[in-house]
């Protein structure tokens, strides 16, 4: 931000051997992201991520391939997200098992962090495998500790050391090889789930992810355009489980330190929640309009404890210009996201966790575009709806269940990210105080 002070909205980083455009600010970010949108829907092929994932499944391909398995995974987490039945029902089950987990604990001190991971990744799972994992199975275990791994690894000195001077890297194998193995754990796992549902044979009665793509696979065999695959079902699975769970699971962890942080915020929330149904009345994500202070608050706390280091890095497809600044086609961009969830011109009192920021003069929701946690545009994450379900489901039954608290005796407690490509909190301990008896 102090960069773009001097330097303008648009400017250029040299990481060691290649230009990185940085974008800073709303306006600038808007007219890449969302007025050139095709432009700039590329994701740029560096050396890491291109041993790693070989431009297949979604996060990290391009053009047809891109476009084919995106508009693939939209459509079907559309088919499978909505409705009791489908993934929603299957995100009020994990809520529920993770109140349960909390309730264990009796009000004494817990740290939520494994415990919440558990429970998006098992949302991700009954949605991709079409069943969750006991949260001890050894398969699960291992596959969270892979996703994590390849989670962290991202934005560490050897991933960057790759990208920038691989054919220095390349002999120096130790630094690479857990992040090689993580992957290859996560994609083993694909391909054995994937040959027990074709074992199945369900795939005209598909009930996840995978009976979806291999009904897909088979409609479109003849097609010598199709990039509907093995492998590339393999990357989608790993894709939808990288992207789906330590961010939803690091923004829920914030979400609740939040509260423990601002008690009269957290009072205020569990008030609107009785005012509007009672003690027992269960709350579906449909409801979300009737709890406008509570919906203001989980938009906060994503603004004010971003999990994102910056967007996410796109290349450009074509020589461009942007706010009177030329852009080569191929050059790798970066959407400062900070600047605009930080900007005193947008936000009231930026560096105050406020959720008056998502409520008009009458108290009503204003869900705000400057809140560009999705991205946008072409690329804009294809799990946001998802993500809003589980963040308001999750957080309305853990505030209806239990008011957090800090351990007794602990005054204080940080408020700074571990730095990474995910921002999470640093581990911490609450106590999750039941607030109605168990009659
Ligand atoms: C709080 C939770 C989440 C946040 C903050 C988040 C954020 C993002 C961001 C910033 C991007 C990059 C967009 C861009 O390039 O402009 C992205 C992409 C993506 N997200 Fe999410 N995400 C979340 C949850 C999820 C979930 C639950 C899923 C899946 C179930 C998911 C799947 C994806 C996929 C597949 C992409 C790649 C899209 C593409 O390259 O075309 N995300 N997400």
């Amino acid at each position: 931000m102090q960069m773009a002070k001097e330097y303008g909205a648009i400017y250029t980083i040299w990481s060691l051997t290649f230009p990185v455009v940085i974008a800073s600010g709303y306006e600038a970010v808007k007219e890449m992201l969302i007025n050139h949108s095709e432009v700039f829907s590329g994701r740029p092929v560096t050396p890491f991520y291109t041993a790693i994932a070989h431009g297949k499944g979604i996060v990290l391909s391009n053009g047809h391939t891109w476009k084919q398995q995106r508009k693939f995974g939209i459509a079907t987490m559309r088919k499978l997200g909505m409705g009791k039945k489908g993934v929603q029902g299957q995100i009020e089950d994990e809520a529920r098992e993770l109140v349960e987990t909390f309730a264990r604990a009796k009000g004494q001190p817990l740290d939520p962090s494994s415990s919440i991971l558990a429970s998006f990744f098992n949302v991700i799972c009954a949605l991709v495998f079409g069943h969750r994992y006991p949260v001890d199975d050894k398969d699960f275990l291992m596959l969270v500790e892979a996703n994590d791994y390849n989670n962290k690894f991202g934005g560490t000195f050897f991933h960057l050391m790759y990208e920038a001077v691989p054919w220095l890297m390349k002999h120096i194998k130790w630094p690479y090889k857990e992040a090689f193995a993580a992957v290859d754990v996560v994609l083993s796992h694909a391909r054995k789930e994937t040959e027990a549902h074709r074992a199945q044979l369900a795939v005209h009665d598909p009930r996840d992810f995978i009976d979806y793509y291999l009904l897909q696979m088979e409609k479109s065999k003849n097609d010598p355009t199709s990039t509907y695959d093995d492998t590339n079902l393999f990357y989608c699975i790993s894709d939808l489980l990288l992207a789906g769970s330590e961010t939803t699971s690091a923004t829920l962890q914030w979400g609740l330190l939040l509260m423990v942080t601002h008690p009269d915020i957290q009072e205020k929330v569990q008030k609107e929640m009785e005012d509007a149904f009672g003690s027992s009345q269960t709350i579906g994500y449909q409801d979300r309009k009737k709890l406008p202070y509570t919906l203001a608050t989980i938009h906060e706390s994503q603004r004010f404890k971003t999990i994102l280091l910056t967007g996410n890095p796109r290349q450009s497809l074509q020589d461009v210009t942007i706010l009177g600044s030329f852009i080569p086609k191929g050059t790798m961009v970066i959407p400062d996201v900070h600047s605009i969830l930080f900007d005193p011109k947008i936000w009231e009192t930026p560096r105050k966790f406020n959720p008056n920021h998502f409520l008009d003069k009458d108290g009503k929701f204003v869900d705000r575009e400057e809140l560009l946690i999705f991205g946008a545009g072409a690329r804009m994450c294809l799990g946001k709806e998802m993500a809003r379900m589980e963040l308001f489901t999750f957080f309305t039954s853990l505030l209806r269940a239990f008011t957090f608290k800090l351990p007794e005796g602990v005054t204080d407690v940080s408020l700074e990210p571990i730095w990474g490509l995910i921002m999470s909190p640093q581990r911490y301990k609450l106590c999750a105080v039941p607030r109605f008896s168990e009659s």
